[in-house]
């Protein structure tokens, strides 16, 4: 086949595939859900191939997604890639599964290096990363990953019992991290708790709090899908007195940032 024939044919595939997903399909954001399918003819027999479409311009269109579905999916995808990837793999592999392309198209091991705060340096809590990477493919308003991030310096976690434990049976004690790195969380948990930071029990707590995490996300993203999505998080009273300051308005502007500054500095001027 020459290189005009090809170019003319995957128009008119692509113009008949628009029509197929304006009408008979419908389409969603512009694009079609269910492939389009052509007839082509092979050794003399006609067979039924899908249409390869081109990937959508971002943001993809999200479609609502059962959270408890989303939570079970995480928590198992945990144990087979870690905390980042257990999130990622929580809502963009139920957005596979109920929309399919094109978030077939998205390999979400991409996103395991976020494991322990990045590859075990105990920074940014693998969760966040996650759920950052997973919001950000469905939207421009970035509003729910600041939430995500608030929420889980706030929250006491874990909350999800799985149905079927893979490591620890029966209730995880709980911790409210106070920061969104990773070391500050698993530390205070284990302070906490009296578990070692590599006992099982904090496997499971992780697990379980990648399964709340993913969970959170879903029902921010279906709250955003129907327009009753609001922030809830307030920054720390220290990001504000000290901010005074040191903040960008302040005589001594030398820092950024929505941490908690006691968590480190103590009341620095005391
Ligand atoms: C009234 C203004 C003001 C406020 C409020 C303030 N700072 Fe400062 N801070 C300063 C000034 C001025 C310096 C000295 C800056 C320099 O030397 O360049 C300083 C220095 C510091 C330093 C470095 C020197 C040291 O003392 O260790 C730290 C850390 C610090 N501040 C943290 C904080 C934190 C945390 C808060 C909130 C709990 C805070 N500051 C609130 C004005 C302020
Ligand atoms: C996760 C811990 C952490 C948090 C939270 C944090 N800081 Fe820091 N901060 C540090 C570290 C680490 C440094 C670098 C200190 C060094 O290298 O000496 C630093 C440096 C500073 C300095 C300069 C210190 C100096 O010696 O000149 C200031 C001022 C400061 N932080 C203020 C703040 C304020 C205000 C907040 C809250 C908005 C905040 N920090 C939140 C860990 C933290």
């Amino acid at each position: 086949m020459t290189e005009t024939e090809n170019v003319s044919r995957r128009d008119f595939v692509k113009m008949a595939g628009a029509a197929i997903g304006g009408v008979a399909l419908g389409a969603v954001g512009g694009y079609s859900l269910i492939p389009p399918k052509e007839t082509i003819v092979t050794n003399e027999v006609e067979v039924e191939v899908e249409v390869p479409q081109e990937v959508p311009e971002h943001p993809w269109t999200y479609v609502k997604l059962d959270v408890d579905a989303v939570k079970a999916r995480a928590y198992d995808a945990y144990f087979n890639g870690g905390c980042c990837y257990g999130v990622y793999e929580g809502v963009i592999g139920e957005l596979k599964e109920t929309v399919g392309f094109p978030y077939t198209t998205i390999p979400t091991k991409i996103s395991v290096f976020g494991k322990g705060g990045i590859m075990g340096w105990g920074a940014t809590c693998g969760v966040l990363t996650g759920a950052g990477m997973a919001i950000n493919v469905v939207t421009t308003d970035l509003a729910p990953v600041n939430e995500i991030m608030g929420w889980y310096t706030e929250e006491a976690l874990p909350i999800y019992t799985p149905v079927v434990a893979l490591k620890v049976e029966g209730d995880i004690p709980t911790s409210v991290s106070g920061s969104p790195l990773c070391h500050a969380s698993v530390t205070n948990w284990s302070n906490l708790t009296g578990f070692a930071e590599n006992a099982p029990e904090r496997a499971e707590r992780c697990a379980r709090l990648v399964a709340d995490t993913a969970g959170k996300v879903a029902e921010m993203l279906n709250d955003q899908h129907d327009g009753t999505f609001t922030a809830a998080f307030a920054v720390p009273d220290s990001v504000i007195e000290c901010g005074a300051c040191h903040g960008a308005d302040g005589p001594v502007n030398n820092v950024f940032g929505k941490m908690d500054c006691e968590t480190c500095h103590g009341d620095a001027h005391n």
